[in-house]
């Protein structure tokens, strides 16, 4: 039945079906389960955003790693970043001399991957690498590329499995593109 809280009414265009998704999660999985054979790392999710995308790919990773989770934010509720970087909620584990892979939802200017990956080298991480669902290469404002990337998403604003607009559309199953008319006066 037609409703107007429908989370689907704001969205222009699915980008990435739950299906799709799902097989880019067992791909990346197979290429981590390699990656990082023999080791044991620490997983860290990247609150909020990648907790979906935490959950469904770490459980494609057939290796021992500790979990934990770090919230730092870059954006304020809109559709721009500030540039401006805090870190809300730190992790629990020692990363010194760990191997520490990052998981992201989205790299967009990659602002808020540097931070993390200076933050915890300067911590005394033995490698800091980066998981990530969505790179959006055409945002890029810093020198930095995440190792492994499920797809590359064009330059729209993209909500849904974890990312948000003003807080909103986390829990679409899917990622689809927000209706420009949602954001624009
Ligand atoms: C989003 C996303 C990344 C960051 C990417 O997080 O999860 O962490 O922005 O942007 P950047 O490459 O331009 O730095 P956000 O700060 O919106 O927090 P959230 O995960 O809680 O939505």
């Amino acid at each position: 039945m037609a409703n107007s809280d429908n989370l689907n009414s704001v969205v222009e265009r699915k980008l990435f079906t739950e299906a799709e998704i799902a097989d880019t999660c067992k791909r990346l999985g197979s290429e981590l389960t390699t990656a990082y054979a023999g080791k044991r790392p620490i997983v860290v999710g990247a609150l909020k955003g990648a907790v979906f995308f935490l959950t469904d790919l770490f459980r494609e990773m057939d290796v021992k790693a500790d979990l934990d989770f770090i919230d730092v934010s870059s954006y304020n509720g809109g559709t721009e970043s500030t540039g401006k970087i805090v870190v809300e909620h730190d992790m629990s584990k020692d990363v010194k001399d760990r191997d520490v892979l990052i998981v992201e939802d989205i790299v967009d200017t990659g602002l808020t991957l540097q931070f993390m990956k200076d933050l915890l080298l300067k911590r005394g991480a033995k490698s800091v690498k980066c998981a990530v669902l969505l790179d959006k290469k055409a945002r890029r404002t810093v020198d930095i590329e995440p190792e492994f990337v499920g797809y590359e998403c064009p330059n729209e604003f993209v909500i849904g499995y974890g990312m948000d607009f003003d807080g909103l559309y986390r829990n679409l199953p899917y990622v689809g593109v927000l209706k420009p008319s949602e954001y624009q006066n």
